[in-house]
């Protein structure tokens, strides 16, 4: 049976609306990018200039034809994204299906103001978006079950991994855990006990490898749940619990050392060496993907 055309729209062209444009447009979507911004349009029409019969690029919602699918992937903030949903209502039929790709704001804050909230859904996507399978698919409090199913079929559609979150909690899990370890290595550099090359690499090198293979549970369940729980039980107290972000981080944000795109994080970067790197991890990336789908997974749920 031949699949149904659809249409999409994304909203914000920025890092990650452009790798969305692209997986939908490689996958047979028509899609608009919308961004207020024109200089930020352009350069997104520029980076899908390969896929220009299937991209349109538009600075307003003002559409043509109702889209089945529009999501939102706008600046992080609350106050940005609950305007967008806003418009996004304004201009589709009660039918649409809306996303946000927000990285972790609860759904039910950023649809807080909205007309139909039961088709209001998160698809937080992963950076690029065209290639890192894993979708987090969150459902807020008054999303009904039809909109997380179409959502999924969407994704599967899209060749992804949509995982469906059971209730909404801030940062999803994916983000919770990223912090949760981000947290853990920024108080090691602050005390000194390891220099940012030598903690990247044991990270990258032990967990990080393995981790490409396991998740973390299946992982533990390798290593030994009873040899977990002696570690577990004297690290905890000694382990970062601050509420605030480090003031390591601070700093380095307050001089202007915001990583790559800046030139400076805890590394150097020339436009040169980001070019190379990123277009050496997104191949690399795809081998890794292709390495860990051929896995057996081992285990029953
Ligand atoms: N960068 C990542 O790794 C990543 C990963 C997953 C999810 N996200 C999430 O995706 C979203 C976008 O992130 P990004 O990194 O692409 O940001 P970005 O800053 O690169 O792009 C955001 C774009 O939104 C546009 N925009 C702002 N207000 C607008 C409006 N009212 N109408 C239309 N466009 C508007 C801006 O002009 C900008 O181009 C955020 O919610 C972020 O948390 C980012």
């Amino acid at each position: 049976m031949q699949e149904e055309a659809l249409r999409a729209v994304v909203v914000g062209a920025g890092t990650m609306g452009t790798t969305l444009a692209k997986l939908m447009a490689v996958n047979g979507i028509q899609v608009t990018v919308v961004d207020t911004n024109q200089n930020v349009l352009e350069s997104s029409r520029q980076r899908l200039e390969t896929h220009a019969t299937m991209t349109c690029f538009a600075t307003d919602l003002k559409m043509a034809e109702v889209p089945d699918f529009v999501i939102e992937s706008v600046t992080e903030n609350v106050e940005v994204k609950q305007k967008v949903v806003a418009q996004i209502e304004a201009s589709v039929n009660d039918t649409t299906i809306i996303m946000t790709n927000t990285s972790g704001i609860p759904i039910d804050e950023i649809g807080s103001t909205m007309h139909v909230p039961q088709r209001f859904v998160g698809a937080h996507f992963f950076n690029p978006a065209d290639i890192v399978p894993t979708v987090e698919v969150v459902p807020g409090s008054h999303t009904d079950a039809d909109t997380v199913q179409k959502t999924r079929d969407w994704l599967t559609r899209l060749g992804k991994r949509p995982a469906v979150l059971k209730t909404c909690v801030p940062g999803f899990v994916a983000n919770r855990i990223q912090h949760a370890v981000m947290r853990e290595c920024l108080s090691l550099l602050e005390n000194g006990v390891v220099e940012a090359e030598a903690l990247d690499d044991i990270v990258q090198y032990s967990i990080g490898v393995r981790m490409a293979l396991n998740g973390p549970l299946r992982q533990r369940d390798l290593n030994g749940l009873d040899t977990h729980l002696h570690i577990a039980r004297y690290l905890y107290p000694d382990l970062d619990a601050s509420q605030q972000p480090a003031a390591l981080l601070e700093k380095y944000v307050a001089e202007g050392r915001l990583g790559a795109k800046s030139g400076r994080g805890f590394y150097r970067w020339s436009d040169e060496s980001l070019a190379r790197h990123q277009t050496q991890e997104r191949n690399n990336l795809q081998r890794i993907i292709e390495l860990a789908a051929q896995d057996s997974n081992g285990g029953e749920p």
